[in-house]
């Protein structure tokens, strides 16, 4: 090991350094980063492959989407064994092997913790299924129909559909807030809560570093079965689950509870662990998700960004308001992509693409990453043949599907982008030729060498990492914040309507801009900021 790498490990037990305070986190999204065997889809040993492109990125942690052994209904967040490697991905010495080598090169590993439902193959929900009077039985949601023998109430699952399921041979309907093939664990039960945490407490002896906690928010569900109500914003063509509102299926009192509780497992280890929750929830109601007392996330994920208008003002009273809501306890993240929501690029275009990474990279709170944005990859159509995301399948037509933002890797020239010696499970982006990791790595400028100085400004610069966010007035094309730290101030201007604009700024030297050519010409005064561009400038003391 590295002394380096040494250093940074060693820095994990230093409470004035926490690593996930101050690290910047890589999403993973194993199917699609690199297949070592050939058979078109992503694993472990493809990981393991691709360390010194995680090293050379400069990442401190990486989060592992699903790797377990799961029939794959929605791509391995069906889980059928949550202490097994599914074969396509590997097998335990090869996960122990990865995690081994990642902490050799001072990166956490953070995996996906499912606990709001299992696959319908999961051994548990066999046993419930079995008979009303299995002693598994109450380990699902289980009820009798209505009057009229349809679903208990008008819940819909998120991914098309009643969120009930009708089992014919045991006269009820079983609950599920996805796909009926992932029936929804009862945390009403003290011995599911049990199981599950042992899960945790699996994967926390084998070293892991932490959790990313899936849909968090629909772990509990009002026990009276109320029905939601209709969305006052209801339209033909919008999401179906969309159109009544999650008043009585998401972010109920009690998850609060159950959060505390995998709290108190992952702070009985050592090392600093961390807990990450996903929670799709407007601000006022996420940061309950710090705990009261501190005993809830660490991070609850912070998806603001993905959803708000790209325009300085929204953005300005977005970081605003966030800051303001964190409760005394709580450290702030930020997430701009991940393998659920449209590719960064494809929401913003190329150039603001940089923008955002600037953005993200100087914001105070911890970044996530989502593989492939650092390359600029966007979304890629998929033909209507190759659609695999359930999602698509059951709701087609209506943008839904999830495909196009997991498309693989794309690595170098070589066939398929380096990303599989076989037919990749889906298709590359058209333009892989042009955007690669291996000519990108050779072009100054390129988004990826931006993505590596930005995230090696980051590391380098106490104020980026570890300083106060301080707005200044954003004006109609440029958003405008400083971070400080003591009596160093850096200063963040990103142009971000595509027209330019003009800021008066005290005397600096320029750290970076988005042209990602690292320059130090001194400015102030009146600064002409070209039109999609972003630069860091450390004001004169
Ligand atoms: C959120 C995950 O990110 C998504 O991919 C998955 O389909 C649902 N939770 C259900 O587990």
């Amino acid at each position: 090991m590295s002394s380096e790498n040494a250093a940074r490990l060693a820095r994990r037990d230093s409470k004035d350094f926490l690593w996930w305070k101050h690290g910047i986190v890589y999403q993973i999204y194993p199917r699609s980063f690199q297949d070592s065997n050939g058979d078109g889809v992503g694993d472990l040993g493809g990981i393991i492959d691709r360390l010194d492109y995680l090293e050379g990125l400069g990442i401190d942690a990486v989060w592992l989407s699903p790797f377990y052994r799961s029939p794959m209904a929605d791509f391995g967040y069906d889980i059928s064994d949550y202490r097994a490697i599914d074969p396509l991905f590997g097998d335990m010495p090869t996960f122990q092997h990865l995690l081994k080598e990642l902490h050799a090169r001072g990166i956490r590993l953070i995996v996906d913790y499912v606990p709001n439902h299992t696959s319908d193959q999961h051994p548990w929900f066999q046993e419930s299924r079995a008979s009303r009077g299995n002693a598994r039985r109450d380990w699902y949601i289980w009820r009798d129909p209505a009057p009229d023998g349809g679903p208990p109430n008008n819940w819909r699952a998120e991914f098309g559909g009643s969120s009930w399921t009708w089992d014919e041979p045991t006269g009820q309907y079983y609950y599920h807030a996805f796909l009926a093939s992932q029936p929804d664990l009862n945390w009403r039960n003290p011995e599911v809560v049990e199981a599950m945490l042992d899960v945790l407490r699996f994967w926390l002896d084998l070293g892991v570093d932490g959790f990313r906690v899936d849909a968090i928010h629909h772990l509990i569900e009002r026990a009276d079965l109320a029905d939601n109500p209709v969305n006052p914003l209801w339209h033909e063509g919008m999401d179906p689950a969309a159109q009544l509102l999650r008043a009585h299926t998401v972010d109920q009192p009690e998850v609060h509870e159950a959060i505390a509780a995998m709290r108190r497992v992952a702070d009985a280890y050592d090392g600093d662990r961390v807990l990450i929750g996903e929670a799709y929830l407007p601000l006022d109601r996420l940061m309950a998700y710090y705990g009261a007392a501190g005993d809830g996330f660490h991070l609850p994920f912070n998806f603001h960004l993905i959803r708000t208008p790209w325009t300085p003002t929204a953005l300005a009273s977005l970081i605003a308001a966030y800051e303001a809501g964190l409760p005394a306890h709580g450290w702030p993240n930020w997430v701009l992509g991940n393998h659920d929501r449209p590719r960064l690029a494809s929401r913003l275009g190329m150039a603001q693409a940089r923008v955002a990474a600037m953005l993200l990279l100087t914001l105070r709170g911890t970044p996530t990453l989502y593989q492939g944005d650092e390359l600029g990859i966007a979304d890629v159509p998929i033909p209507p043949d190759r659609v695999r995301d359930p999602w698509e399948l059951n709701v087609p037509g209506l943008g839904l599907g999830r495909d196009p933002v997991r498309t693989p890797m794309l690595w170098s020239a070589a066939p398929n982008a380096g990303f599989s010696s076989g037919e990749p499970w889906l298709p590359l982006s058209e333009n892989w030729r042009d955007i690669h990791a291996e000519r990108q790595a050779a072009v100054p400028g390129s988004l990826l060498n931006l993505y590596r100085d930005l995230i090696a400004l980051r590391r380098r610069e106490p104020a980026l990492w570890g300083g106060a966010y301080v707005p200044v007035a954003s004006t109609d094309s440029l958003l405008i914040y400083e971070r400080v730290a003591g009596d160093d101030r850096l200063l963040v201007i990103l142009e971000l309507s595509g027209r330019g604009g003009e800021a008066n700024i005290p005397a600096g030297t320029v750290l970076l801009t988005t042209d990602g050519l690292a320059s130090t010409p001194p400015v102030g005064g009146t600064v002409k900021i070209p039109p999609n561009h972003g630069l860091i400038v450390r004001l004169q003391r």
